[in-house]
């Protein structure tokens, strides 16, 4: 049976996994953060205290990464261990960003992504799900908004945390981590030619939400 893949790229804080998220629990299909993959290939680094790319090529046979999906949620499993919380964390965010430029991590992770979207309905987040791991997606978006207003969004969800960075320390690290996804060598972050931008710096989450929702009905509905 051929799958329903839907691609939504753009940079962080855009409101990219919110947004998918929300999206696919209305479609009932399996909403799939690559941007965690990510993390927790940071985070095994950061637990062995591995502090060049060689040493984390070297180690990436002994990573054992599980994705389960519990009522729509994602839950990541690293060598067993439920870590969905641990890579929450502001350092795990710049790591993510480092080690996602390393072509070996991106080629380990590129064949479970395509694995998830044979097997089910989904949308899928990142930073190169358009361009390189769904290229014939039934539909990609490119969703975006300025680095002000995502470091303002960002900021107002983290309020109410113990620890919570100030907004200047959260724009600055919002920007270092937009320059390193769309400067690195390998599938950096950029729009793909057949994807439709939407840039949410003035619309509410629920007009997004509705926009993206139309758009997939609309193409399903051309698919029938
Ligand atoms: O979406 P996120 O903020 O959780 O992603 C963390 C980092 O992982 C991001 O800075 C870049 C990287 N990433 C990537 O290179 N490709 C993806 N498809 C998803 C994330």
């Amino acid at each position: 049976m051929k799958t329903i893949n839907i691609a939504i790229d753009g940079p962080a804080g855009a409101g990219k996994s919110s947004i998918a998220k929300e999206v696919s629990s209305e479609l009932g299909f399996i909403y799939v953060d690559t941007g965690a993959l990510y993390r927790t290939i940071a985070l095994y680094a950061q637990m062995h205290d591995l502090d060049s790319d060689e040493a984390l090529i070297s180690q990436l046979d002994d990573i054992d990464i599980e994705i389960n999906f519990i009522g729509g949620a994602q839950c990541i499993s690293l060598n067993g261990e439920n870590v969905t919380d641990d890579i929450r964390t502001p350092e795990i965010s710049m790591g993510a960003s480092r080690v996602s430029a390393i072509p070996e991590v991106r080629e380990f992770l590129f064949d479970l992504q395509q694995k998830i979207a044979r097997e089910h309905n989904v949308i899928m987040d990142g930073r190169d799900i358009g361009t390189v791991v769904l290229p014939n997606a039934d539909l990609k978006i490119f969703l975006t908004a300025s680095a002000d207003e995502r470091a303002s969004r960002r900021y107002l969800e983290l309020q109410e945390k113990e620890d919570c960075p100030t907004y200047e320390e959260i724009r600055a690290d919002i920007i270092a981590r937009d320059y390193n996804d769309t400067h690195r060598a390998i599938a950096p972050l950029k729009q793909a030619e057949d994807a439709i931008l939407i840039d949410s710096t003035n619309m509410g989450f629920h007009e997004v939400c509705e926009e993206i929702l139309s758009l997939i009905q609309k193409k399903l509905d051309l698919e029938d």
